[in-house]
């Protein structure tokens, strides 16, 4: 048996208290699909289904910000069938959250560099943020073609480049300014990173963002991770003692 299924007993959060960032690493679509005999890319449209849900339930609880990794800088690898399936239901999704932003007031935003994308889905991305940059519910922060890594490496060549310029003194960097070149830039720390589908590890996700989050695994894959498997997650956080280094 898993070390971590210990923790997962108590299902009911408190409501009044939840973790005011939760990040979701949304893996085994794949393997729920080959269970069922289906091919990865049905597993991938369960995965979107799934995502509505839980970003749904999210807003509905009142959860500050909810940060998803829907396609890292690494997902290139994969079949381009895979890839542009991956796409296609990206943009469905963008296109349906037009359509009900007004009424959920969600807000939108994308950590990742959006470049490689096609022109169209870019524009969908700038829509969705743009007209979500007043509201004030739930902030959805979905990962697109992000990597920890890429995202360190472009907050130094960028900060590097005011230095030369002049905007930066390269003597007062902190921790803060380092933070304020990420994509993540304004956005709070998760404070509970939920990794389900059995792997045990972070693939690249908010490696600066992470440094104290508490981390929460479970097997249930991802198409299979309903809302009463984020009440267990949230409830098992609720339990650690966070210290921070402290005591
Ligand atoms: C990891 O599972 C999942 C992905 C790389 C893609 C996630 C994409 C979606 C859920 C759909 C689009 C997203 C949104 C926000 C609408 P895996 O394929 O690695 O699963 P496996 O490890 O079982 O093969």
């Amino acid at each position: 048996m898993a070390l971590f299924q210990k923790e997962t007993a108590q299902a009911e959060p408190d409501f009044s208290n939840l973790p005011q960032h939760i990040a979701i690493i949304m893996d085994g679509n794949g393997r729920w699909a080959k269970q069922r005999g289906l091919p990865r890319t049905a597993g991938h449209a369960a995965g979107a289904e799934n995502f509505r849900k839980v970003a749904t339930y999210a807003k509905e609880i009142g959860l500050q910000y909810l940060t998803v990794y829907a396609f890292s800088t690494e997902n290139w690898k994969r079949p381009q069938e895979e890839v542009n399936a991956i796409m296609r239901l990206l943009k469905k999704y963008l296109l349906e959250a037009i359509d009900q932003m007004e009424r959920d007031r969600v807000k939108m935003h994308f950590f990742g560099d959006l470049t490689p994308l096609t022109p169209e889905l870019r524009k969908l991305c700038d829509r969705t943020q743009e007209i979500s940059t007043h509201y004030d519910g739930c902030q959805v922060n979905i990962c697109l073609n992000y990597g920890g890594r890429d995202e360190l490496v472009r907050a130094m060549k960028a900060w590097y480049a005011d230095c030369q310029s002049g905007l930066r003194d390269p003597e007062a960097l902190t921790e803060q300014v380092v933070s304020d070149y990420l994509f993540s830039k304004g956005v709070p720390d998760p404070d509970l990173i939920i990794r389900p589908s059995g792997e045990l590890r972070t693939s690249n996700f908010l490696l600066w963002q992470s440094a104290y989050s508490e981390y929460y695994f479970t097997d249930v894959l991802w198409p299979d991770f309903s809302t009463a498997e984020l009440d267990k997650a949230i409830a098992a956080f609720q339990k650690r003692s966070r210290r921070f280094g402290g005591v």
